[in-house]
């Protein structure tokens, strides 16, 4: 099931983002993310546990996803498309482009991306410390 993050999913939240990265938000900011107006979690919740969020800011004309993450033992299962599927089909009408940024080595998440029409916009140099970054776009209206 998909839906919004609700407070007691930011302890699982938290776990799971900090395995990815080291600077993941702490709790503390997890719940400012949760009353900000902009910003939004939605989580994928399987027997009550929470196997991945989808993290993104949400503008009125533009969306940019901060964070995809899918616990290990459930990858290569779709659930990251289906968590991006969600959140094209609740697009306000108002959106234009859809922006994220990614290590220039994740294959992975730049495969899965390009599958969802983003394409690559620009390098940047040194975005993640040694390591380039790729900002990706897929423009949702004109
Ligand atoms: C990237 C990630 C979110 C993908 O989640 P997932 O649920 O396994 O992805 P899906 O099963 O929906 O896969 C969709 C597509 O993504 C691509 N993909 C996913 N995993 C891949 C892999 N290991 N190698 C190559 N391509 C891959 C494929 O194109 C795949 O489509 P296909 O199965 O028809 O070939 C997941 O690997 C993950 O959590 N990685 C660590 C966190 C991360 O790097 N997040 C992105 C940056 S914030």
């Amino acid at each position: 099931m998909i839906r919004c993050a609700l407070e007691k999913d930011l302890e699982e939240i938290y776990n799971l983002g900090n395995k990815i990265t080291n600077n993941f938000c702490q709790t503390n900011n997890l719940k400012e993310i949760l009353n900000d107006e902009y910003t939004k979690i939605l989580v994928y919740e399987k027997d009550r546990e929470i196997i991945s969020f989808l993290m993104y800011v949400e503008l009125e004309e533009t969306v940019d996803i901060l964070n995809i993450i899918v616990k290990e033992e459930y990858r290569n299962k779709k659930i990251a498309s289906c968590l991006i599927d969600y959140l094209f089909s609740g697009l306000k009408s108002s959106v234009k482009v859809i922006t994220l940024e990614v290590r220039k080595t994740n294959k992975a998440a730049i495969n899965l991306y390009e599958k969802f029409g983003f394409e690559i916009i620009n390098v940047r140099k040194k975005y993640y410390g040694n390591e380039d970054g790729y900002l990706m776009g897929r423009i949702i209206s004109e």
